[in-house]
C-alpha cells in the first residue's frame, strides 16, 4: 500500500469547493479563533473577522463543505477551547463559551454529536507562568479564576439514513485502549518535529485520533493545517493526508520537514486486513488476560477460606489450652512468637 501526502497552501472554502464529494474519511481541525491570535494579514484568515457574526457565519461554510468531501458516517474531530478572555485580544474579564454555536453549526449540517474528549494540556501551575490573575497572591474570592488548561475534541459523525455501521477492528492496542478510552486524555500540548507554529497540535492527540476513527489507507483532512501535524500523523500511520494552510511562512515550513521524508515513509504493507488480523490477536490477549485474572481470582479466594479456617481451628486450641489450665497471657506469649503466621 503506498498513501499521498497532499499539502496545498490557501484558503480552505475555496479549495475545499474543488474537492470531490465523499472523498474524506474522516476531518481532524483546531479551527482558527476570531478574536485570539492574528496568523496572517489576510482576509480570508479567519482570525481576521470584525466579529462573531462573520466568523461563525464563514466557519459555518467551511464545515458545509467538509461535510460535503466526508464519506457518509464519517467522522470530524474538532479540537477547540472555550477560552478566557484575558488572553483574548479585547481586554474583557471572563469566559468566551463558543460550545453551543460550534455544536449548533454542526447539527444545522448534518452531523450527529457522537463522542467528547476533554483534553488535559498542561498543568495549572504552567498557565500560572502565563497568568498572574492565577498566582496564590492574585487570588480574589468571590471572583475566583480556574485555570483553562484544558480543551475539547468533540467527534462528529456525518448523519447517514438508516441505521449506523459499526466496524469491528482496530489498530488500537489492547493497553492503549485502556488509556484512550477514558473521556479525559492527559497530553502534554508540545509539537514534534520543529514545527514554526505558535499553536501547533499535539501529535499524540492527532494520532489517537486517526486510529480511532480510521483505518490503514483512509485519507485524513485537515482545513486549517498550521504546522502540519495532521499530515505527519496521518502518513506516518499509513493513511493518506490532506491539509490546507493559508499562510504561506506555515505552509513552506511544513513543506521543509515533508521534504526530509524517506520514500520509505509512504510505503507499506499494512492494510485494512492486517488490522482486523491485529484486533484479533488483541483480542485472544485480552481473553488470556480474563483467565489469568479469573484463575488469580480464585486463588486469592481459596487462601482467604484456608486462612479463615486456620483461624478457627487456632481459636478452639486456644479454648483447649485454656481448658487445660493456661494462663491467657501465656497463650498470647505463644502465638506472638509462632508471629504472623497466626494473626
Ligand atoms: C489553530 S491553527 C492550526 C494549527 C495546526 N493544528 C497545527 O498542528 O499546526 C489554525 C490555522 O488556520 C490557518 N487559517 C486561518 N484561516 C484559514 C483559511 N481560510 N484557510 C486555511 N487556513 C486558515 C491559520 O493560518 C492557522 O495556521
Amino acid at each position: 500500500m503506498k498513501v499521498k501526502n497532499t499539502w496545498i497552501n490557501g484558503d480552505c472554502l475555496k479549495e475545499l469547493k474543488k474537492m470531490d464529494d465523499g472523498c474524506v474519511d474522516l476531518i481532524i481541525t483546531s479551527p482558527p479563533y476570531h478574536n485570539l491570535r492574528v496568523y496572517s494579514n489576510d482576509p480570508s484568515d479567519l482570525s481576521n473577522c470584525e466579529s462573531y457574526e462573520e466568523y461563525y457565519y464563514l466557519l459555518g461554510l467551511v464545515i458545509a463543505e467538509c461535510q460535503r468531501v466526508l464519506k457518509p458516517g464519517g467522522k470530524f474531530c474538532m479540537q477547540y477551547e472555550d477560552y478566557n478572555y484575558t488572553i483574548g485580544r479585547d481586554g474583557r474579564r471572563g469566559k468566551e463559551s463558543i460550545t453551543g454555536a460550534i455544536n449548533k453549526m454542526f447539527t444545522d449540517n448534518g452531523f450527529c454529536l457522537w463522542s467528547e474528549i476533554c483534553w488535559e494540556k498542561y498543568t495549572p501551575q504552567r498557565a500560572m507562568i502565563s497568568d498572574g490573575s492565577l498566582w496564590y497572591r492574585n487570588l480574589k474570592v468571590r471572583d475566583t479564576i480556574i485555570a483553562a488548561n484544558f480543551g475539547y475534541v468533540y467527534v462528529y459523525k456525518k448523519s447517514t439514513d438508516g441505521l449506523m455501521s459499526r466496524e469491528s477492528g482496530s489498530d488500537i492496542t489492547l493497553e492503549e485502549w485502556a488509556t484512550w478510552a477514558s473521556g479525559v486524555w492527559k497530553i502534554p500540548n508540545s509539537s514534534i518535529g520543529g514545527a514554526n507554529h505558535m499553536t501547533p497540535f499535539a501529535y499524540e492527540l492527532c494520532r489517537r485520533l486517526i486510529k480511532l476513527y480510521s483505518c490503514p489507507g483512509d485519507t485524513i483532512l485537515d482545513p486549517f493545517a498550521g504546522s502540519g501535524t495532521c499530515n505527519r500523523a496521518a502518513i506516518e500511520n499509513h493513511r493518506n493526508a490532506i491539509g490546507i494552510e493559508l499562510k504561506k511562512e506555515f505552509y513552506d515550513a511544513a513543506q521543509e520537514i515533508f521534504n526530509k521524508w524517506d520514500e520509505a515513509v509512504f510505503e507499506s504493507d499494512d492494510s485494512y486486513e492486517k488490522m482486523l488480523e491485529r484486533f484479533k490477536e488483541q483480542l485472544q490477549i485480552g481473553e488470556l488476560n480474563k483467565e489469568k485474572g479469573k484463575a488469580e481470582k480464585e486463588e486469592m479466594k481459596e487462601m482467604r477460606d484456608r486462612k479463615k479456617e486456620l483461624c478457627a481451628e487456632i481459636k478452639l486450641l486456644e479454648a483447649q489450652l485454656n481448658e487445660l489450665g493456661m494462663k491467657k497471657s501465656e497463650i498470647k506469649k505463644l502465638k506472638d512468637s509462632v508471629g504472623d503466621v497466626i494473626d
